[in-house]
């Protein structure tokens, strides 16, 4: 049931602040962050832990890029993200001590189901991050944290992403306080910052007018660059993957500061470059380096689309169009910066008359290697 929407695809976008605070519900207290399903796993073997391996598939690795700048920050332990197939097929380092962490909305994709079982059976411990109670990887794994996005039906991944994204910070939290690397007081801090972002969401997803205006006016844009840094370099990849998915535009994610080390040939006059900005309050340094970007592009006739915090001034002389977010530590701005993508990929998706819940040649769950 769409529930008035017009595609599951707009009525899952709405739903992120749900998605979001659904999937904190029972697992913040005055006393910091529990979660009840990783007894199974037990606080000593989590504390020996010297070594985190993420992995997923498409949308759900980049949740786990993502969650990568947070967890090595908070816990202060090495986590690598790879592909779920690209991990399985070759010799990975696996120990005792390897915390592999799978992340799947069905819990059913079978190159991660495949890479769950490796991991078991080399002896590392297993986790899974899954949006569907009861499904194969959970029953795989040592221990499973759901997330609570709702039933996800649009094949392209949205509100799963940002509770995929909510439940691994939760995670890590968790590892933090285990291993004693972030104080009682620090950990509220964080989990402040998480719980405010459901209402900052709901903000962002006012961009939606705007955010139409500008897919009406690229419907006929061949080939569109995505460009972050930091935090922000995981949502490039996502920006570029929902586009693709669900407008068949050739799309491509790079990290900012890997510009100038190739991708910049691609620059010509008119081609479209969404750049997510860091903030300039809480990220001074990279924010005049993302900004310094933009100027290079701008030189080279990009049309600058800048995703950056409201009231940045400074971005505002070199970008054609700012969709503004709320402000938010670093750490908690993909949950932000990642909304107008997705709408964008939507409202161009819509603008070219196609079908925006189930796009040609996918499928929601793969359950093939
Ligand atoms: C793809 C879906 O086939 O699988 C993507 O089209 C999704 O949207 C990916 O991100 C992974 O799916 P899951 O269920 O393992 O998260």
């Amino acid at each position: 049931d769409k529930g008035g929407w017009s595609s599951f695809m707009a009525k899952e976008v709405s739903e992120q602040p749900d998605a979001v605070a659904n999937t904190l519900r029972g697992r913040v207290s005055d006393s910091g962050v529990h979660i009840p399903e990783l007894e199974a796993l037990g606080d000593d073997v989590l504390a020996g832990i010297t070594r985190i391996v993420v992995v997923g598939c498409g949308t759900a690795a980049y949740a786990g890029l993502v969650a990568k700048y947070a967890i090595e920050k908070w816990a202060g332990i090495p986590v690598e993200v790879e592909l779920s197939h690209e991990f399985r097929y070759r010799d990975p380092v696996i120990t005792r001590e390897t915390l592999v962490i799978s992340i799947s909305q069905s819990g059913e994709t079978m190159d991660t189901l495949m890479a769950v079982k490796y991991a078991g059976d080399a002896g590392a411990r297993t986790i899974s991050i899954c949006n569907t109670q009861g499904a194969t990887i959970p029953r795989e794994s040592d221990a499973a944290i759901y997330t609570h996005a709702g039933p996800e039906v649009a094949v392209a991944s949205t509100k799963a992403f940002v509770a995929q994204m909510t439940a691994l910070y939760l995670f890590g939290l968790h590892l933090a306080r285990v291993r004693g690397t972030l104080t009682n007081d620090e950990v509220a801090v964080e989990l402040g910052e998480l719980e405010a972002i459901p209402a900052k969401l709901t903000t962002v997803l006012e961009t939606g007018g705007s955010v139409r205006q500008l897919a009406h006016w690229m419907a006929d844009t061949r080939a569109v660059l995505f460009l972050g840094r930091h935090v922000g370099f995981p949502v490039a990849l996502e920006g570029a993957l929902k586009l693709k998915e669900l407008a068949y535009i050739h799309a491509e994610g790079f990290a900012a500061g890997e510009l100038k080390h190739g991708p910049i040939a691609l620059i010509e006059p008119g081609q479209p470059v969404f750049v997510i900005v860091p903030s300039p309050s809480r990220s001074a340094l990279l924010h005049a380096k993302v900004v310094s970007n933009i100027q290079e592009i701008r030189a080279r006739g990009a049309r600058v689309i800048a995703i950056a915090e409201q009231g940045d001034a400074a971005v505002l002389p070199f970008a054609d169009e700012v969709i503004p977010i709320p402000l938010a530590a670093p750490l908690f701005e993909p949950f932000l910066a990642v909304v107008p993508l997705q709408l964008f990929a939507m409202e161009l998706s819509l603008a070219k008359g196609l079908d925006v819940d189930q796009p040609r040649n996918l499928a929601k769950s793969v359950t093939v290697e």
